[in-house]
């Protein structure tokens, strides 16, 4: 029997499709809840979405660390679209000109970012083009005290993509863990399918009454000592680059605050024309250290805030790791009623420019238009062969020696 096909009746049992099993409501707001130990988290259907996670922190107080909407009808409305905690798809990050190809056929994508006079849609496609994955509600098809999935069919040509995908993306709590699983089937044409969780993070639930930025979080990215190079749109020009011990991108050396390196002038223009900050990928190279288990052996990206003293250690499968320093932020985004401090006005209900940081697990940015780094396995996939399959798990913890240096 061809894998993908145990894979589908596989998951199809396991949600229950085939026994017709009921699912149970979501809450007033649209949100489905599920409970860990010292851990729960509310997700939405649209872009099969985190919507809020809560833990404590070093004091006992519980913390909503993600940023969101207060409820699932609003992630439709909202008008910036800031991609909160959701699934890009089919393939995630930017695809140049919004064209590739594909044993010798040109296909094309959708545009949906650098718009100019000649290119009014775009001059590429960001997180699968205007309608992505993340912009359409998936349907629930299991949902349990501890875990939710969520199902979604593209159909064949949609946003200008080869052929049907069916994906299966569920998410489990534990014991301070948050688990996802992202299975993606191809069934009728070969394509190009690459996903991520694209979660925003205050670890302080933007409470911290010192500063409402995330720059002094600290970051680790241990196996980085490489990152992709980007043009000053962000797409990938192929060239893989050095993270030079002590330069603005050396987070493998040592844990370091994010706004560590923002003295340093090569931080303007690292995440593009006129930008200051981080939006950049880290490649995870481990294998030469030899065989690992992603589980077990060593976390690939470490996320600590001194203040609430809460830590993110992340495990994955993936061989990539994008970092997004809210750059974009300014301060037109309303906190959720669950974050943030009340009648301050020092600290308003908005995230602030450098108020967030978007941590996304995934494969080489862009790897279908650079065939020379033989990505092929991890991002092109057709029926009947391997099953796209991204596995991550988010260990949390209170880490009250967390140094800000
Ligand atoms: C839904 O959430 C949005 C943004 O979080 C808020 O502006 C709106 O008032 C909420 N609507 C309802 C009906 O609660
Ligand atoms: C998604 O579902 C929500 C809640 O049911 C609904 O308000 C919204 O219009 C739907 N959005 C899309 C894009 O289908
Ligand atoms: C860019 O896309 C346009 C139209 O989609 C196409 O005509 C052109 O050949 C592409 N350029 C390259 C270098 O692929
Ligand atoms: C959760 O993990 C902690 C430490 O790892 C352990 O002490 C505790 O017993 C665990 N709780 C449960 C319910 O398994
Ligand atoms: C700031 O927050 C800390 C940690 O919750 C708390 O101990 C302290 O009293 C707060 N300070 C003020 C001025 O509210
Ligand atoms: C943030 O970290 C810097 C050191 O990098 C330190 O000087 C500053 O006091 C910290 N700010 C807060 C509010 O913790
Ligand atoms: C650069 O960005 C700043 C805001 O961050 C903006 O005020 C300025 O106009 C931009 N400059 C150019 C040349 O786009
Ligand atoms: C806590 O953070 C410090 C500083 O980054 C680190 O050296 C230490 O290993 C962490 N402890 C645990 C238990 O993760």
């Amino acid at each position: 029997m061809r894998l993908s096909m145990v894979y589908s009746a596989a998951l199809l049992l396991n949600t229950g499709l085939v026994r017709g099993a009921s699912i149970a409501d979501p809450d007033v707001n649209g949100k489905y809840w599920i409970y860990g130990e010292g851990i729960s988290a509310a997700f939405v259907p649209y872009g099969a979405s985190i919507s809020d996670l809560l833990i404590k922190d070093q004091y006992g107080i519980q913390r909503d660390i993600v940023t969101g909407f207060d409820n699932a009808s609003y992630y439709t409305v909202d008008k910036q679209h800031p991609h909160f905690g959701g699934v890009p798809g089919r393939y995630a990050n930017r695809i140049k000109n919004s064209t590739f190809e594909l044993d010798g056929e040109k296909y094309h994508i959708l545009a949906n970012e650098n718009p100019t006079h000649d290119n009014p849609d775009g001059l590429d496609t960001l997180h699968g083009g205007p309608d992505g994955w993340d912009w359409r509600n998936f349907t629930v098809v299991a949902y349990t005290k501890n875990s939710i999935t969520f199902s979604i069919v593209d159909p064949d040509g949609k946003e200008g993509f080869p052929g049907e995908v069916v994906s299966f993306i569920t998410y489990t709590l534990g014991n301070l863990t948050w688990d996802f699983k992202m299975v993606a089937i191809p069934t009728t044409k070969k394509t190009p399918i690459m996903l991520s969780s694209h979660t925003y993070w205050n670890l302080d639930g933007f409470a911290n009454n010192q500063t409402q930025s995330a720059l002094n979080h600290t970051f680790f990215l241990p196996y980085s000592g490489q990152r992709v190079g980007v043009d000053n749109i962000l797409i990938p020009t192929g060239d893989i680059l050095p993270n030079k011990l002590g330069s603005v991108n050396d987070f493998w050396s040592a844990p370091k605050q994010i706004g560590h390196s923002f003295s340093d002038p090569e931080i303007e223009g690292n995440c593009g024309f006129n930008c200051t900050g981080y939006d950049n990928c880290w490649l995870v190279n481990r294998e030469q250290s030899g065989p690992y288990d992603w589980r077990k052996d060593g976390f690939i990206a470490r996320l600590q805030s001194a203040w609430s003293g809460i830590q993110l250690d992340i495990f994955s499968n993936q061989e990539a790791f994008q970092m997004y320093s809210c750059n974009g932020q300014d301060g037109s985004m309303a906190l959720k009623t669950t974050q943030g401090l009340f009648d301050n006005p020092d600290f308003p209900r908005t995230i602030p420019k450098y108020g967030c940081i978007v941590l996304e697990v995934e494969d080489w940015i862009g790897g279908i238009n650079q065939p020379e780094w033989q990505r092929g396995s991890k991002q092109i996939f057709e029926p009947g062969g391997d099953p796209y399959v991204l596995q991550a798990s988010y260990k949390f913890s209170i880490n009250t020696t967390a140094t800000p240096f």
